[in-house]
């Protein structure tokens, strides 16, 4: 009997967050439900990430209404979003009331399936809105940030793996954000997972380096229960290898992935001048297409190095990038190898760049960096260099608990300040996660006196 590989379509979240900074909005989206619904994915992961903000920001669209849409126009299929968990969809710790009411209602409106991780894959962090799932009723898919260090080793990927299933998680994500995972460590890792913990075990990866079909194949040929993959018109670069291409090359290989490719091909036929679109106002910039094996030489997440190159370049010291570079591994080990992964990648290539500008480590520190080694993003994956916390911290005792416990509850002051635009508990979430760009949504929403326009401004974080 052949065996099963299922997919999910990331084409609506991490698909177009990749490559056209999440600008897609729900009047292209509309068009394509019916056939992405009948297509047999496993789900449509379709919300969370960059998706929520740029809404607000960019779209002048709820993101909560965008949400119930697609809930009403797919009836077969699970819909599933993408959470950081303590930390929401931002980069800072929320209080439990704003967590536990947050995934509530994204359950209530139409999600089935929770992806939630913690960029330090500290397990503390993920406690709460786990929690909050399971009892909205929600399925919980935990996911561990794939990275690469002396601590990163299987072993330590496979124990994480076992702590997270005894949390209560329903499946297993390993999440490659930054597309340095390879088919080697990739079946490594999936069959000592396999073996180990009895989850269904999915895996996320992106294309950027060139590696990520390869990947997900070795990672099936491992066990792996589900893959992520977008279609056609926005697949591959920075983004998730091509649905089409691997669901063909998988069934020829004799795995049955439930797809039927007629239905992928019509959500295809339909984006591809989306896409064409985006590419002639420039949003779609053809260089996130392009193959960037550095990611793997280095270490280093591909967006990360051309953050970095694009930084010296404006203060005019580009010749200092190699040197940059072999600084970036030496600061990652002093902080204890947090993986590169939003907001830990741009705080470590920044506390990097500064040590080497100012010739003296750690002479200026970002705040970002000190609250880090205070311990308030969680705990780091190795303990932090002792003689780098004394010079950052000094006597300062970091705190041992978790972050969130030393929150107050917000909710009842957050429903109080926005009490004169919102008109559900949604729109008090909405302002509780993005507090200047909620309020000029529903400003805009309620008062046609209100002056703030939608902003034009690039900016893509891709997870
Ligand atoms: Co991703």
């Amino acid at each position: 009997m052949a065996k099963t590989v299922k997919f999910t379509e990331t084409i609506l979240r991490d698909g177009q967050q990749s490559q056209i900074a999440t600008r897609m909005p729900l009047s292209d989206m509309l068009p394509v439900l019916p056939a992405l619904d009948a297509a047999g994915y496993e789900a449509l992961e379709v919300w969370g990430g960059a998706t929520f903000d740029s809404c607000l920001r960019f779209l002048n669209e709820d993101p909560w209404e965008r949400l119930r849409t697609i809930r009403k126009h797919v009836k077969h299929t699970k819909l599933q979003m993408l959470l950081r968990g303590q930390n929401l969809l931002g980069y800072r710790n929320y209080p439990d009331d704003v967590v536990e009411e947050f995934v509530k209602k994204s359950v209530e409106n139409g999600i089935d399936v929770i992806r939630i991780f913690d960029a330090l894959n500290d397990v503390r962090n993920l406690t709460t809105s786990i929690r909050a799932a399971r009892e909205a009723g929600g399925q919980v898919q935990a996911a561990i940030c794939y990275t690469t260090s002396d601590v990163h080793t299987v072993e330590y990927f496979v124990d994480l793996a076992a702590q997270i299933e005894q949390l209560g998680a329903d499946a297993l994500c390993i999440k490659d954000m930054a597309g340095v995972l390879t088919p080697a460590v990739a079946f490594d890792l999936v069959s000592q997972i396999k073996a180990r913990v009895d989850l269904p075990l999915e895996l996320h990866t992106h294309s950027t380096a060139g590696i990520g079909q390869m990947t997900l194949l070795k990672a099936v040929e491992a066990g792996a229960d589900i893959i992520d993959t977008c279609a056609a018109p926005l697949a591959e670069g920075t983004s998730q290898p091509c649905t089409e291409s691997l669901a063909i090359a998988l069934s020829e290989l004799g795995y049955d992935t439930c797809l039927d490719l007629d239905q992928v091909e019509l959500v295809s036929q339909h984006l591809a001048p989306v896409r064409d679109r985006f590419l002639a106002d420039g949003i779609l910039n053809p260089k996130v297409l392009a193959v960037e094996p550095k990611a793997l030489l280095y270490k280093v997440p591909g967006g990360m190095l051309s953050n970095m190159i694009n930084q010296l370049k404006e203060m005019g010291i580009e010749n200092r990038y190699s040197e940059v570079l072999t600084e970036v591994p030496r600061v990652r080990a002093d902080l204890g190898y947090p993986p590169l992964v939003t907001p830990l990648s741009q705080m470590v290539g920044t506390q990097a760049m500064m040590n080497v500008i100012s010739g003296e480590r750690y002479k200026i520190v970002p705040q970002e960096i000190n609250d880090y080694v205070h311990g308030l993003y969680g705990r780091p994956p190795a303990p932090i260099d002792p003689e780098v916390q004394q010079d950052i911290i000094g006597d300062d005792e970091p705190v041992s608990c978790r972050p969130a416990d030393l929150l107050e509850p917000a909710l009842p002051r957050l429903r109080e300040e926005i009490a004169c635009y919102a008109r559900s508990e949604e729109d008090v979430l909405s302002y509780a996660l993005f507090p200047e760009q909620a309020r000029d949504f529903l400003g805009r929403r309620e008062d046609p006196f209100y002056d703030v326009p939608v902003q034009e401004v690039n900016v893509s974080i891709a997870v």
